[in-house]
């Protein structure tokens, strides 16, 4: 997010890889630490860190999965995530657990870096159970989202379960009538915005000026990034293209076109009372992606074993 070269320079990209690759498990999945749980959030930062930093794929030789027969980073990957679909659709942190907002995200944003979402999600997840519960995660009157079944709505899954809408709808590209070319996305929201809208705006703005779970909790960093997170989402889409963006070879995602007016002004500067895209599948401004992983792919390092 810093960017720049003295930033990026800090990261040692080798011992990175063969860090990651003491985290890949077995059956498919990554603990997030070494003797560390394994859970959908260990897969998702592990392939942000491989993506931006522009590791290889392959697993270094010292990776104990490969005594397992596994390769590469995805080996396994897809059908692990597969197995944290739960009966009600949603997706757990690891096999056989509860549906859970957070995870849902980190499952899809993994299936996305994997592959194009058109393809990838629909291969390994059952789409139509994943819309059905992520479209029960919004109540009325409130309009916010809750991270699962029975519990209240919380600003921070403006994001969790936020985030999730644009990947699913990237994944229905093309899909919903045969008379939309294949770069369209549906044209109306599967969510209700304006309900989303008031619940950041109206419950989770506090006093003193962060954001918050909900009225009656104090505002702190973390529900502050979500709830903008979350804003952001539900004001401008995004499409992707099925061409790699060629000096960073992730997938290329753009804001709709449409959807760019009111956060550009006439002079093409940011307006004061818009929130900025975020790339929607590393949550971070489009730019920092770009830099990150241009950087990362200009600047030559040997991976051996
Ligand atoms: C339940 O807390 C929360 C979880 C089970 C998981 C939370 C995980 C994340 C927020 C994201 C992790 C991902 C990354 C990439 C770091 P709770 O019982 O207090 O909340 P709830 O009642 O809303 O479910
Ligand atoms: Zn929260």
């Amino acid at each position: 997010m810093v960017g720049g070269d003295e930033a990026y320079r800090l990261v040692d990209r080798t011992r990175m890889w063969h860090w990651l690759g003491q985290l890949k498990q077995a059956g498919g999945g990554f603990r997030v630490c070494e003797d560390g749980e394994e859970d959908v959030r260990g897969a998702y930062c592990a392939l942000v860190a491989v993506t931006l930093l522009d590791l290889p794929w392959r697993l270094p030789d010292d990776s104990p999965a490969r005594a397992h027969g596994l390769t590469d980073f995805c080996d396994g990957l897809g059908e692990y995530l597969s197995r944290c679909q739960t009966y009600e659709g949603g997706i757990s942190a690891g096999p056989g657990n509860e549906a859970h907002g957070a995870y849902a995200f980190c499952a899809l944003a993994c299936l996305c870096i994997m592959g194009l979402p058109q393809e990838s999600i629909t291969k390994y997840l059952d789409i139509q159970a994943l819309i059905r519960w992520l479209s029960a995660r919004q109540y009325a009157p409130e309009g916010g989202f809750a991270g699962r079944t029975n519990k209240v709505v919380d600003g921070c899954y403006s994001h969790w379960i936020g985030g999730c809408w644009p990947l699913v709808e990237a994944a229905l590209q093309g899909s919903i009538e045969s008379s939309l070319s294949l770069s369209d996305i549906p044209p109306t929201r599967l969510f209700s915005v304006e309900g989303l809208t008031r619940y950041i705006l109206g419950c989770c703005q506090a006093p003193s000026g962060g954001l918050r779970d909900k009225p009656s909790k104090r505002p702190d960093a973390y529900h502050t990034c979500y709830n903008l997170a979350g804003l952001s989402m539900s004001k401008q889409r995004h499409e992707y293209s099925d061409l790699r963006h060629p000096a960073t070879n992730l997938v290329s995602w753009t804001v709709k076109r449409d959807d760019l007016f009111p956060y550009t002004t006439e002079e093409g500067a940011a307006s004061e009372s818009e929130v900025a895209p975020f790339q929607p599948v590393y949550v971070i401004p489009h730019a920092a992606v770009t830099q990150i992983s241009q950087w990362s792919r200009s600047n030559h390092v040997t991976f051996t074993s």
